[in-house]
């Protein structure tokens, strides 16, 4: 039998919202066909169901495209604005018709924070000084007119901005010494103006290279750096695999991956909290997800790929080790929101699609805000050709009125899993849904948007403290407790 112990009275970590945060960049269709249509005008169906998962940060415009990217090359009227070569991203011509003031109107769109990602790999320090003063100051000077000029009137008052992306590898090849050093002088020239305070986010480790954290740690004056970055994708590198149409094997396989996160979590964090014991830096997670061979006949460049159940899991397990790590993780940034890796939201023509991520962001969004409960699995494995992964993983915050929400994930491909809850308090109602399907690799389409999606799980019996139900196989259920 399955057991889990909540431990409400002992919530007192707040889950940020901003570890529901989002990335877009100058990719293949993301922008533009996700966000920008060719008549440049927003796509009105992405903002919609973006504010329907209530996106609380978007990181923009990279990726290893902000570190090619030049800013001023993107503001002003449209048709004098320069083309440039995104040789990141299937060298196809950028034609800069989205930049800053459509990124930061989108932003208010959506009722999102920007997240700015500035140029280090082959900017200068100026450029990414008079970006800030552009986009953030509120008196007279020469970019705060040239803002007025061009239509907006009050600042963005941008508070996230990245010194640099991957600078160990396409932001520069820097040894993470020299970055540091680099660091410095990004970062002291980032000024703040008003009362806008930025928060300054230093380009962190590739996966598990924890010299870079240790060496950016240790040569950098922690006054510059609010926040460090991480990067972690789920993918096999060797053999990415294909999207869909992957059989048992797969499933485990990625599923197993998903759990270095957790790992990363750990050690980076160790580093951390020695060199930063009051945990004043955050862990900014701002990549991650899954990474799988493109959909055939698209660019490879474009890195197109459908989006499953098995993603789903991927999803609902990672957002779980951020708030059990809220503590330091301060932001995560799923790659990529539209049309990119791991999207919660597919474009084909006129209709769009939400992916069985984007309904584990839906599912989960009443934990964004709310404090992390501490709490206790013990459950059975989910075994495959000698290999074991725990078969749940769960979840639980409680909000501002009391309710609990209790996220679960049941990994195993084929068994429901009996769990019974001790919920170390007692409550008056419970409701349900989750998100399952037949196939491992189910997904949606033009054709069938809705192949999967959430249904009403009215399984889970509730009596005094307890709860008892039967998980099913390979979903994400998530349970409200009322008072
Ligand atoms: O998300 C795609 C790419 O992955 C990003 O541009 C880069 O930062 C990372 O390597």
């Amino acid at each position: 039998m399955n057991t889990l112990a909540l431990h409400p009275d002992e919530a007192r970590i707040t889950i940020s919202r901003h570890l529901y945060g989002h990335f877009s960049e100058h990719l293949g269709r993301c922008i533009y066909g996700g966000f920008w249509n060719a008549d440049d005008t927003f796509r009105e169906d992405v903002i919609e169901a973006l504010k329907e998962i209530q996106i609380p940060n978007l990181r923009w415009p990279g990726g290893c495209f902000a570190d090619e990217y030049h800013w001023r090359d993107g503001i002003g009227p449209r048709e004098n604005r320069p083309s440039m070569v995104n040789t990141n991203w299937g060298g196809v011509t950028e034609n800069n018709h989205f930049g800053t003031h459509e990124f930061l109107d989108l932003c208010e769109r959506l009722g999102t924070e920007p997240y700015i990602c500035g140029n280090v790999g082959s900017g200068t320090v100026q450029e990414l000084a008079e970006w800030v003063e552009y986009v953030n100051f509120e008196g007279i000077s020469p970019r705060a007119d040239e803002r007025r000029k061009n239509g907006r009137a009050q600042p963005w008052n941008v508070k996230y901005w990245g010194v640099g992306n991957e600078s160990w590898g396409c932001g520069g090849h820097m040894r993470p010494e020299f970055y540091a050093d680099e660091f410095r002088r990004y970062a002291t020239y980032c000024r703040n103006y008003g009362g806008n305070r930025l928060y300054k986010i230093a380009c962190g480790a590739n996966v598990d290279d924890y010299k870079w954290t240790e060496a950016l740690l240790k040569n950098t004056p922690h006054h510059l750096m609010q926040g460090l970055s991480l990067h972690y994708y789920t993918t096999n590198w060797t053999d990415k695999g294909p999207a869909t149409g992957f059989d048992e094997a797969g499933w485990f396989d990625t599923l197993q991956r998903t759990f270095k996160m957790g790992e990363l979590l750990e050690r980076h964090g160790a580093l951390m909290d020695h060199y930063d014991p009051q945990r004043k830096i955050g862990l900014i997670v701002d990549e991650w997800g899954t990474w799988f061979n493109v959909e055939p006949a698209t660019n490879p460049g474009f890195l197109y790929q459908q989006n499953t159940l098995r993603d789903a899991l991927v999803a609902g397990i990672h957002l779980h080790l951020f708030h059990s790590h809220a503590e330091r993780v301060h932001m995560a940034n799923l790659a990529q929101t539209v049309n990119v890796l791991q999207a919660v939201l597919l474009t084909e023509g006129p209709t769009l699609i939400k992916t069985p991520t984007w309904h584990v962001f839906e599912m989960y969004k009443g934990h964004q805000d709310a404090k992390n409960i501490p709490l206790h699995l013990a459950c059975g494995e989910y075994t495959l050709e000698g290999k074991t992964l725990p078969a749940l993983h769960a979840s639980a915050s409680k909000s501002a009125d009391g309710s609990v929400l209790l996220t679960l994930c049941n990994l195993h491909a084929s068994d429901a899993q009996p769990l019974t809850v001790d919920l170390g308090a007692a409550f008056a109602s419970v409701t349900g849904r989750t998100l399952t399907a037949d196939a491992l690799d189910t997904h949606n389409t033009a054709a069938n948007p809705n192949a999967i999606a959430p249904q009403p799980f009215d399984g889970a019996i509730l009596s005094g403290n307890s709860l008892t139900l039967t998980v099913p196989a390979r979903s994400v259920t998530a349970l409200t407790l009322n008072l």
